[in-house]
């Protein structure tokens, strides 16, 4: 018998004691940017708890928060015509597959568990296209957060965290002056955008925001406002140590952690690194939302790829159920810092940042004031978002003026929407 016969006739015996490939979940391969302990942590759970339901789980991670490299990957996968069968996407990204007519509809699933009935409306209608649910979504995560170190902001008297950025500013100098950095941060496109969407929230409130960030208002993005946003930012530039560019997101939560800065300036995530580190809420690490009295939402989900194969149809199937069940939402949340998707989860297993969290998003959906976040893939489509992150890192890693700014910012954003 040839080697190659031998070799088949191996993988025909191992065929027929090991029945077909079928697993009773189905198989999914997961794409997905949750690299860093808290995020690792979260998305273990989501496997844990998919194997544990019988199905395969083929991991693919794309490490690079904020997830750009993880859309480079999947526009090559796409292009290639093998795309994995779960993404983690977002926002308008969601609909922009489903235009392409890339994406499978979980409506059944949806359908059968009535996830209109426990998803917050605002919610719902970015998981579905034409009518349909091609998205389920896992978490709630505010982008318009500080972190502090409680013992760093006591060796210069702080005894309460900022709530405005003239606050901010006046802590900051505090903390220079004792020698200490106030700001950890990670020089990175979309972490730059992060920082400014919060300042601009904060210096124009959640009605600037949406004309500036969302409606792209021509007249608001050059206004006097827009222009104290460039400033606020500028002054957070003289707020971080001399090694800030390219840090990742999570080194910068660290340098909180260890007492090397502050404060951080950073969505919820950055709580799962805390916790992921077995540091306290109130104690090891403080939260407050950043100025502005509002909300910056930001949600993950995950979309479902046109792929072939009855196993891997189940695993989608099998998976956008799973996401959205009651238990998986606790026990994910928990670990990832957010809050849960569905709105009939008890929170009495989260902390004191999540019930905040919670609270103010209901206050915020009332007096009008929750905005969905442009670094995190909410607000805008991707050429868009590329004309802020370019800017705003520009403008962070060089003396350019607000003027200027402002002026280039309308520009991109223009030439963006002519596209
Ligand atoms: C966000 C994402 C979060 C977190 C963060 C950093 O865009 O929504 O879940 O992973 O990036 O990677």
């Amino acid at each position: 018998m040839s080697i190659l016969n031998r070799l088949l006739a191996a993988t025909a015996l191992a065929a027929m004691i090991v029945p077909g490939t079928a697993y009773a979940g189905g198989t999914v391969e997961v794409l997905h940017w949750w690299t860093s302990g808290g995020e690792a942590k979260a998305v273990g759970e989501l496997k844990k708890a998919f194997e544990a339901q019988g199905g395969k789980w083929i991991d693919s991670p794309i490490a690079g928060g904020g997830g750009d490299a993880a859309m480079t990957a999947l526009r090559a996968r796409v292009m290639a015509g093998n795309p994995p069968a779960a993404v983690q996407l977002k926002g308008p990204g969601i609909q922009e597959w489903a235009k392409q007519g890339a994406l499978n509809d979980v409506q059944d699933v949806a359908s059968k568990e009535n996830w209109d009935s426990v998803l917050p409306p605002v919610l719902a209608a970015i998981m579905k296209y034409e009518g349909k649910y091609v998205a389920a979504p896992v978490n709630i995560h505010r982008v318009d957060w500080i972190w502090a170190n409680p013992q760093v902001l006591a060796k210069v008297g702080i005894t309460e965290m900022p709530k405005t950025w003239d606050e901010f500013n006046a802590d900051a100098e505090k903390l220079k002056a004792a020698g200490i950095t106030p700001l950890a941060h990670g020089g990175q496109p979309w972490q730059d955008a992060t920082i400014f969407e919060d300042v601009v929230l904060g210096v124009g409130g959640a009605a600037f925001y949406r004309k500036a960030i969302v409606e792209l208002d021509q007249g608001a993005l050059t206004s006097d406002t827009m222009i104290r946003s460039f400033d606020q930012l500028r002054k957070l530039r003289g707020d971080v140590d001399p090694n800030f560019s390219g840090r990742d997101w999570n080194l910068a939560t660290a340098m909180v952690m260890k007492g090397e800065a502050a404060f951080q300036i950073m969505g919820d995530w950055a709580k799962g690194e805390f916790l992921a580190a077995g540091k306290k809420p109130g104690v090891d690490f403080l939260c407050s939302p950043t100025p502005g009295g509002a909300f910056n939402l930001n949600s993950d989900s995950f979309t479902f790829f046109k792929v072939k194969g009855a196993d891997r149809l189940e695993g989608q199937k099998v998976l956008a159920s799973l996401i959205m069940s009651p238990g998986f939402q606790e026990t994910f949340n928990l670990a990832k810092g957010s809050i849960p998707a569905r709105t009939d989860v008890k929170l009495d297993k989260f902390d004191s940042c999540a019930l905040k969290s919670q609270a103010d998003l209901v206050a915020a959906i009332k007096s009008d004031s929750l905005v969905p976040s442009m670094a995190h893939e909410m607000a805008v489509p991707r050429t868009v978002r590329g004309e802020f992150l370019d800017l705003v890192t520009n403008f962070f890693n060089s003396d350019m003026t607000s003027a200027e700014a402002v002026k280039q910012l309308a520009a991109g954003v223009k030439r963006a929407q002519m596209q």
